[in-house]
């Protein structure tokens, strides 16, 4: 069967605006007459090997001259093209009546859906499906229409490089199977895909020269491939696989971004596809909250582009006033369902929950855990967030939230309830969600906005040295009114805390009921025992501050005294150690847990040296915390940190930026981070604290 080719005439063409990243810098720069001679060349070409019929070009359409953009054609069917830019939609309707006046059965996508024709959905030669571009001009689910209709396979492929903003810029499927293509036009995904379907030994890959010269434009009627341009090389590629280049020089077309092949429509296509349909899904998600202020919207749409899908947002409710939260219901599409998976689980991450009507039929996937502390492959990591599982159609709400663990479902009285377990604590027959279907975080609840609220002018933020004063004040002002409600401050203090001279100052606080826990690691407790011993820390006179003659003993001393007596609560009550943190804290009944680690000396009769033992006992303490004061502690600080669920707020007090910042990282509101000299935050604290109870260094 000869091929049919439908083309337009250029009488009406013209570098008129700019939709593409070759039409800049070329408004009105073509030459009308030698756009007539090279698209006349290419018309005498394409007749001695096909028969040509034409669409009748219209004015104030310039771009109708290229036909590949008219639409898709599959047998007598035709998929019409929704233009992208309102620049190229008018010529739709002149498509359309050539279309039906040549006997096709026209269908027409939703308005919303853009999908450019053969410019981005080409027939594959030998193959039984139809390739498909997306990412520039063609919405993803624009594909799924396509299979639906033509009854075919669609595979989609993503564009990423937009200067081949049409799949026909860089791909061109050509008889018995080749393909020639530019792989760094698509997504590694697409690569993958590409790859799996066409054999190594029918791929011909081309040169950036060549693509930029679109060779991949090429109109391929049986071994013949005519193009504007080939090297040398390429010219090569293909004759060695039987194929003849006839090079035609395009140039002026080349100013609009289109060459032999988007001239041209072949209007013939024979079905000889079996019917198949494609592997796109799509599901529509809800976001609620702040999302501008807190950039959610923003990055999850990223997300969605990034892991490879594509988007629509079908609705975004601002709200009327700063303080309103706004709502966006998102289409996410992506090529198929392991795609669909990665993105989902990220944005379920970012507080997305799949559409109420669709809940019904997403329940959370659960996997039975075989081996005692090993979790099923797939399963879903938890973060620091409020989070609900879809079990039997019924949400349940996580118990114990805390980031990095998972969440296993377990029976009590006929009820199914999830808790969030870290991986060493899962028993065998335990079953564990997996995936990411029917898990809803909850970024902005009532309770965590109310906190936001009163910690506002703080934010999530590292506040630089002129900040301090200011950020201290609103400490100061927190501590008053969580110790007088009869909350919970826990804190978590390194030995810098002692060497900077913070010790007066904690125990001022500890005293004055603002503390209640203390964490921390051995080296606090040695350095603050050795400070009220010995008057130094670790060797350092902290009156003076030189060293003393013997001092680097001191702090073993120490630890020997306490490990006479056994502990450090005996030590305090056989009269031995007199003052300082630890001192306060047992008299004052406050709890504390010492973790232990590799580079410890002694230990500590208290210091726990299982940590399993020592992380159970962090999360006991840490257990219905308002705040946690984190001081100079990176290894103590991030450990909580962890094991604490959003809603606590935390304050991270280092002088080195990067463990504040990695603090406030946790992408929680409340938590904020302040750069200065731990003993000067703890000067600063108790002199504010003192002033609010009206009484100096008194608190
Ligand atoms: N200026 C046109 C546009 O940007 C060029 C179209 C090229 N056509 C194609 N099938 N690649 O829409």
């Amino acid at each position: 069967m000869t091929d049919r080719i439908l083309m337009c005439a250029p009488h009406h063409y013209d570098v008129d605006y700019v939709i593409n990243p070759w039409m800049e810098g070329n408004i009105h720069r073509s030459s009308r007459d030698r756009a007539e001679a090279q698209w006349n060349q290419l018309y005498e070409v394409l007749k001695t090997h096909a028969e040509v019929v034409l669409v009748e070009p219209q004015k104030g359409w310039p771009d109708m001259v290229f036909a590949a953009n008219a639409g898709l054609v599959l047998g007598d069917q035709c998929v019409l093209s929704r233009f992208f830019h309102p620049e190229r939609q008018g010529e739709e309707p002149h498509f359309q009546k050539w279309f039906e006046d040549n006997g096709f059965t026209v269908h027409t996508l939703p308005e919303s859906l853009p999908f450019e024709g053969a410019g981005d959905a080409l027939i594959d030669r030998a193959g039984h499906w139809v390739w498909a571009g997306y990412g520039f001009r063609s919405e993803l689910d624009s594909h799924a229409y396509l299979a639906k209709w033509l009854d075919v396979e669609v595979v989609s492929l993503r564009l990423v490089d937009n200067r081949f903003y049409h799949l026909d810029t860089c791909f061109c499927p050509l008889k018995d199977g080749y393909l020639m293509y530019y792989p760094p036009a698509f997504d590694d995904y697409s690569n993958r895909l590409i790859e799996m379907r066409v054999p190594e030994d029918k791929r011909i890959v081309i040169e950036e020269v060549d693509a930029i010269n679109f060779a991949c434009n090429t109109v391929n009627v049986d071994r013949v491939v005519v193009m504007n341009k080939a090297s040398e090389a390429l010219t090569k590629a293909l004759g060695d696989r039987g194929f003849k280049v006839v090079e035609t020089p395009l140039t002026e077309f080349l100013k609009a971004g289109g060459a032999a092949k988007c001239l041209t429509l072949k209007v013939n296509e024979a079905r000889q596809a079996t019917p198949q349909s494609s592997t796109i899904e799509s599901r529509t998600i809800l976001m609620e909250g702040h999302l501008l202020d807190s950039g959610l919207v923003n990055r999850a749409l990223d997300t969605i582009v990034a892991g490879g899908g594509s988007f629509q947002v079908l609705s975004f409710d601002l709200g009327k006033q700063r303080q309103d939260s706004s709502r966006a219901e998102v289409k996410v599409s992506a090529p198929d369902d392991s795609v669909m998976g990665d993105i989902m689980g990220q944005l379920v991450d970012l507080g997305a929950v799949t559409m109420p009507d669709e809940e019904a039929a997403i329940s959370a996937a659960l996997e039975g855990v075989v081996q005692d502390g090993v979790a099923p492959d797939d399963f879903y990591v938890t973060t620091i967030y409020p989070t609900e599982v879809c079990v039997d159609r019924q949400w349940l709400r996580v118990e114990g939230q805390r980031m990095d663990g998972a969440i296993a479902i377990t029976q009590d009285k006929g009820q199914s309830v999830a808790k969030c377990k870290l991986l060493r604590d899962l028993l065998e027959g335990e079953e564990v969600v997996v995936g990411s279907k029917g898990i809803h975080t909850i970024r902005t609840a009532p309770s965590l906005k109310k906190k936001m609220d009163d910690f506002s002018f703080m934010g999530a933020g590292v506040s630089s040295e002129r900040r301090v004063e200011l950020v201290v004040d609103q400490i100061a002002w927190d501590l008053r009114q969580i110790r007088d409600r009869g909350g919970k401050v826990v804190v978590t203090a390194g030995p810098v805390v002692i060497h900077t001279g913070g010790s007066e100052h904690l125990k001022n606080l500890i005293r004055g009921g603002y503390v209640h826990a203390l964490l921390g690691g051995n080296a606090i407790a040695v350095h603050d025992i050795e400070q009220s011993m010995k008057g130094t820390s670790l060797g350092m006179d902290m009156k003076r501050g030189v060293s003393v003659h013997g001092g680097h003993r001191h702090h073993l001393q120490a630890i020997n005294t306490v490990r006479r007596h056994g502990s450090i609560a005996k030590t305090v009550e056989a009269g031995v150690l007199k003052s300082g943190v630890m001192y306060e804290c047992v008299k004052n009944n406050i709890p504390f847990s010492l973790a232990g680690s590799i580079r410890d000396d002694g230990p500590l009769p208290d210091t726990k040296m299982d940590l399993l033992e020592a992380q159970a006992d962090y999360a006991r303490l840490i257990e219905g915390a308002d705040l946690i004061l984190m001081l100079s502690t990176m290894l103590h600080s991030i450990g909580v940190g962890n094991m604490t669920p959003a809603g606590v707020k935390m304050v991270c007090v280092d002088i080195n930026p990067a463990v504040v910042t990695k603090l406030s990282d946790r992408g929680s509101v409340e938590s904020t981070g302040v750069v200065t000299d731990v003993g000067l935050f703890l000067s600063l604290l108790v002199q504010k604290l003192g002033k609010l109870t009206g009484q100096y260094a008194q608190v």
